[in-house]
């Protein structure tokens, strides 16, 4: 009775403990759903520390769980077909950071990009997150608080679950090279013709003369809780507080062969092993809370 009465104590001093490190930073567990790998980026706004990873790779079914300071604020997103050239020059065809190695270390995405993009313990405390399809789309992401303050912020899932590679309109498309060519990536409008109506720029750089254009409202009909432009701010921008976030690459799985992986078409995908230390699966990580409890509970019994 009494070992059980120390096992359940370490366990709880187990949990607040870990509760105790929630207070101080938010946890972003990144789960690649893809069937094909997915390479995450990270970019800190200006003025913000980069956190400890600013690139990684995610095999398909992996998650990455970092930990994200307070008041942290800037940009997440996934880059795909990803490859190491001979010369050791790591580049990828969507996303791409163009630091020419795994880490994007202070560099953004290429567009056409889907951006998780966050402010952590903004105004009044809030954290203000979004999924931007502005800079356009590249793969399927949501953002999930989890464990938010109750009653705080309108803090529900967004994001974008439809892949739009496939249905992109013709001229927004972007095509994978060589042989059997497929989308890759949906360009926005502002991108494809640089026009300032769509950019909202020059005379329509207000939320009254930048309107929502037959693009946009493709974007905003397959995906209504993503930005679609620029002043998409009503629908698109979620506030929530003490949360975590979990963030997912093809929430629902995927459904277009993205990568036929191992058809030739790109150099061998590449697998950095240098990143798996700190991926971590929740198996694992369920199992080493575990195994510290029961550690430290035979250190109290004998
Ligand atoms: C969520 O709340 C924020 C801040 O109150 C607000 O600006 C935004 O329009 C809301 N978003 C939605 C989709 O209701």
């Amino acid at each position: 009775m009494a070992a059980f009465v120390g096992f359940a104590t370490t366990l709880l001093s187990l949990f607040l403990f870990q509760f105790l490190l929630g207070v101080h930073s938010a946890t972003f567990t990144i789960v690649n759903q893809c069937s094909y790998t997915v390479w995450p980026g990270i970019l800190s706004s200006a003025g913000t520390a980069q956190l400890s990873t600013t690139g990684f790779a995610l095999q398909p079914g992996e998650s990455n769980a970092l930990s994200v300071p307070t008041a942290w604020s800037g940009r997440l997103w996934g880059r795909t077909l990803c490859s190491q050239d001979s010369t050791g020059k790591f580049a990828c065809v969507t996303g791409d950071c163009g630091s020419s190695t795994l880490e994007c270390a202070g560099s953004g995405a290429a567009p056409p990009a889907t951006l998780a993009e966050f402010t952590l313990n903004g105004a009044g405390g809030l954290d203000f997150y979004d999924v931007s399809l502005v800079d356009g789309y590249n793969l399927p992401m949501t953002v999930e608080p989890q464990g938010g303050t109750p009653g705080v912020g309108n803090c529900t899932v967004t994001g974008c679950r439809v892949d739009l590679n496939g249905n992109c309109p013709t001229d927004l498309k972007v095509m994978s090279a060589g042989d059997g060519q497929e989308g890759v990536a949906c360009k926005s409008a502002c991108e494809a013709f640089g026009d300032p109506q769509y950019c909202c720029s020059g005379a329509y750089a207000t939320p009254d003369t930048c309107k929502p254009s037959t693009y946009s409202q493709f974007f905003k009909s397959a995906c209504p809780r993503a930005y679609s432009y620029a002043y998409d701010d009503g629908t698109s921008t979620f506030t929530c507080a003490s949360a975590d976030y979990l963030i997912t690459f093809c929430p629902t799985g995927s459904s277009t062969s993205l990568i036929k992986s191992g058809n030739g078409k790109y150099p061998v995908a590449v697998d950095i092993t240098g990143a798996a230390d700190h991926v971590i699966s929740s198996g694992k990580l369920i199992m080493v809370t575990l195994l510290m409890a029961v550690w430290r509970f035979w250190q109290q019994v004998l």
